[in-house]
């Protein structure tokens, strides 16, 4: 199977690549190097170029006609600075999805996974949530995931386009082969912040210990990225039969491990890992910033068959071990590694 994957030089995307080679399918990458990198591509046909562009999806399905679906991983991330930069945002991941729909649907594609956020979630009084719960975005990067999952059911429903909308909790971890791996510079995910102050001998800021969770420090459900890769792999094999016997077109399906666990008992898992443990101090909470969530949900073992293998601790392991490998894949971040 030939999969185009938009975002295929970020984190996420190039993990679902690594994998979907692991498994004897062919990747071909689409990504504007925004915060990607070229060398995630290695040994993958990879294109320089924005999701919106036209002329960019005509060479690709030129050169690959034989695309069968599309992973669209594309996306800005950072909620604090979804917060100072809404126009911004809303461009380049709502309109510029629109457009990228719009040339894909020209071009014969019917099968569309689409990378998707807890973050969009009301959360329940004890945090939990699945896919049929109330949807209150905390941020305006949170929304852009809401506004494009809505944007792409209404087109799946008048189109050929089917769409599977995967709501990740909070990755962490790398490719267990470390080929790929946390490329930010200054990273925004609580893991990557953790690595950088335990390599840094500095102490960890918990941003908002005024949460209603058990010890007021933010709740999340901590996936391993090459889990999460593996549920995309799933879902394309047996995409035809997800959508087969029923009548909707578009379906949403969360993926997290089923485990909620406070920043502060990450931190005691990750100290139980390392040989010196980091310190926390108190930190107030960042602007869009949520409690978070973890799923109940059991959707994704009915319709994928697919279920989180790896445990937090092994996240917390295969993040460290990638941040050791790290400058040599990216030689320009080996200063700061
Ligand atoms: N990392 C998380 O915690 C998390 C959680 C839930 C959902 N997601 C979603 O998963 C997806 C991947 O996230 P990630 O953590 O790998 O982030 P990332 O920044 O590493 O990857 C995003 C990739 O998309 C590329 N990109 C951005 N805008 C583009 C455009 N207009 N045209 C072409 N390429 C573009 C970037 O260069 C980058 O390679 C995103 O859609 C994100 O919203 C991430």
């Amino acid at each position: 199977m030939k999969v185009l994957i938009a975002g295929g030089a970020g984190f996420i995307g190039s993990t679902i690549a690594s994998r979907l080679l692991d498994h004897g399918h062919q990747p071909v990458i689409l990504d504007n190097l925004v915060t990607g990198r070229r060398e995630f591509c290695d040994g993958r046909p990879l294109y320089v170029g924005d999701i919106a562009d036209a002329a960019i999806l005509d060479r690709i399905f030129d050169d690959h006609p034989d695309i069968t679906a599309v992973v669209h991983c594309a996306a800005l991330i950072v909620v604090p600075e979804s917060v100072e930069r809404p126009i911004h945002y809303y461009r380049e991941n709502v309109s510029k999805t629109l457009e990228f729909a719009d040339h894909l649907l020209g071009k014969g594609v019917s099968r569309f996974l689409f990378s998707s956020s807890a973050a969009i979630y009301e959360p329940a009084a004890d945090f939990s949530v699945d896919e049929n719960s109330g949807v209150r975005p905390q941020s305006p990067y949170a929304r852009t995931k809401w506004i494009v999952e809505q944007m792409l059911s209404d087109i799946s429903a008048s189109t050929p386009l089917r769409v599977l909308s995967l709501r990740y909790f909070n990755p962490i971890g790398a490719d267990p082969k470390m080929r790929t791996g946390l490329q930010a510079p200054s990273p925004t995910h609580a893991l990557g912040k953790l690595v950088e102050a335990y390599r840094a001998g500095r102490p960890f800021a918990v941003t908002g210990l005024d949460y209603p969770t058990r010890d007021g420090s933010g709740i999340r459900d901590y996936v391993h990225v090459w889990d999460l890769a593996a549920a995309h792999v799933r879902a394309l094999e047996a995409f035809d039969a997800l959508f087969g016997g029923q009548g909707s077109r578009s379906m949403a399906i969360n993926l997290g491990t089923g485990t909620g666990t406070t920043v502060l008992e990450f931190v005691d898992a990750f100290n139980k890992v390392v040989d010196v443990p980091v310190a926390v101090e108190a930190a107030p909470r960042r602007p869009g910033d949520s409690a978070g969530a973890y799923t109940r949900s059991t959707r994704a073992g009915e319709v994928l068959r697919w279920r989180a293998e790896r445990t937090v601790e092994d996240g917390i392991r295969d993040s460290l071990a990638w941040f050791e490998r790290r400058g040599k894949v990216l030689p320009d971040l080996a200063d700061r590694d």
